[in-house]
């Protein structure tokens, strides 16, 4: 071992004295935190517990060590493994991407076609799956359907159970990307009746995903490519977003070891919510109520007072405009291009308008996220509503298993078990029933 630079700066760290007991500690900073472990030696005496931190949602916590999505919010800039979200969207594919948010590296030709490649012959399901789907009721909600059929996956795949072997981990990775949009169409075509359009490895990703959608009797569908693009953009843009909601429970339900299909079912679940992924659901509903743009003020009042929030508004992490979201308002004309105008739009740009002078948004650094233009492009498309989110689980199911992947092989981690403050009551005997009020 080499002896220690005498020269060395001193290590950063925190003296904290403790006024109970007049004793003094000292914290290590690393990397700008200390370790919540270590306020456990501040104690007032041995049969202490010691400190610990209590941070309800995570508002000031890191959870893990990531060499995935960086994410400055102040300055609102978003890289993949490095790269900025916007010479991604720019220049490279979805797949692509999740090549390189899964491995770290962008992948050469050689390593890109074998993935592709890999990718589309992993696209089919099997035909059980869709008896499944058959008993959902016709107005089921596609992210119900997809949370139910993700999970009943791993019952297909035994080896899934095995994921420290690193052929089978792959395996799953794979499968779960490609199969991802099929059991989203099935659903979609479950909901509106029509016979499954079955993969089409001739396609793109995206390409495929829309003739699983949208081939009605045509022998060969053809997608619009500047739609077939703008989809794959869109991907790209939500394939990774470090430690959000769902990507949490991701990483906590698969710190239990349990199998990746199961814990991406629960990472859906979590994004199905309204305030994350279900948000760009959200945002078209509270556009078509608002309804036209002289109802606007009346509706950013009901924000202010609480009545309702700006769906589309407001982040955890970025206090500055969303990078994504100005690659989709940019994205947005080529796609009215082709579909025709989106009435929704204007209604959209003004309330935007207002809300980036109101001193209520200005104050509290309240800008639009990536859900609050995303809807109105997936309209136009002909994407019914209830599709939207699952329009985010796919290509988030990248993002999830490389967080996946790396918290179980990351050797600081262990089963995800938060503390608590215990307020209920210390202790009580049992209450017999003829002597309660
Ligand atoms: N409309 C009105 N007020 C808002 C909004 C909003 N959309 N977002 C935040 N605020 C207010 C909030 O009430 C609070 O005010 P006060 O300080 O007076 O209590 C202040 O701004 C700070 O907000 P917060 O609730 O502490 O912020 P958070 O980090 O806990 O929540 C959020 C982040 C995304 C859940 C929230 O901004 C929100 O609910 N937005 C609307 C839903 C939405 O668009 N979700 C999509 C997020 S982006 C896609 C994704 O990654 O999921």
């Amino acid at each position: 071992m080499p002896a220690p630079d005498a020269t060395a700066a001193p290590k950063a760290s925190l003296t904290v004295i403790d006024n109970r007991t007049g004793a003094s500690y000292e914290i290590l900073i690393q990397d700008g935190t200390i370790r919540a472990v270590d306020l456990r030696n501040i104690k007032t005496d041995p049969s202490d517990f010691g400190l610990m931190a209590y941070d309800p949602a995570f508002n000031n916590t890191a959870s893990c060590r990531s060499r995935i999505t960086m994410i400055d919010g102040d300055k609102g800039i978003l890289n993949y493994r490095g790269y900025p979200i916007e010479q991604l969207a720019e220049q490279s594919t979805y797949l692509e991407t999740a090549y390189l948010i899964l491995n770290g590296e962008l992948p050469n030709r050689r390593q890109l076609e074998d993935w592709v490649f890999e990718i589309t012959h992993h696209t089919f399901l099997h035909e059980n799956i869709k008896r499944f789907i058959e008993g959902f009721r016709y107005d089921a909600h596609p992210m119900g359907m997809l949370v139910s059929t993700v999970a009943a996956l791993s019952t297909f795949y035994k080896d899934a159970s095995k994921i420290f072997d690193t052929v089978s981990r792959r395996a799953q990775q794979v499968r779960l990307i490609a199969k991802l949009p099929t059991l989203a169409a099935f659903a979609y075509r479950h909901s509106v009746g029509l016979a499954y359009a079955y993969p089409d490895n001739d396609l793109s990703f995206t390409g495929n995903f829309l003739n699983m959608l949208f081939k009605m009797t045509e022998v060969k569908y053809r997608p619009n490519p500047v739609l077939e693009r703008a989809l794959d953009v869109l991907f790209i843009l939500h394939a990774d977003h470090e430690q959000n909601c769902s990507t949490h429970a991701m990483r906590g339900i698969g710190s239990s070891h349990v199998d990746p299909y199961s814990a991406v079912a629960g990472a859906t679940a979590a994004l199905y919510g309204p305030l994350h992924g279900g948000a760009n659901e959200m945002v078209l509903r509270m556009l078509n109520e608002i309804g036209s743009k002289s109802r606007i003020p009346d509706y950013i009042k009901k924000v202010k007072t609480g009545e309702v929030k700006l769906m589309g508004f407001g982040h955890r992490v970025y206090k500055n405009y969303d990078p994504r979201a100005k690659i989709i308002k940019a994205m947005a004309d080529q796609v009215f291009e082709v579909t025709g105008p989106n009435p929704l739009l204007d209604i959209a740009l003004e309330l935007e308008r207002i809300a980036l002078q109101d001193d209520y948004f200005v104050k509290r650094r309240l800008y639009p996220n990536v859900d609050f233009y995303s809807g109105l492009i997936y309209q136009s498309m002909r994407f019914p509503i209830e599709t939207f989110p699952v329009l985010f689980a796919i290509p988030r199911t990248a993002g999830w298993l490389a967080q996946w992947e790396e918290d179980i092989l990351d050797p600081e981690q262990k089963i995800a078990r938060p503390r608590q403050i215990y307020i209920g009551p210390r202790r009580r005997d049992y209450i017999l029933m003829e002597d309660r009020v």
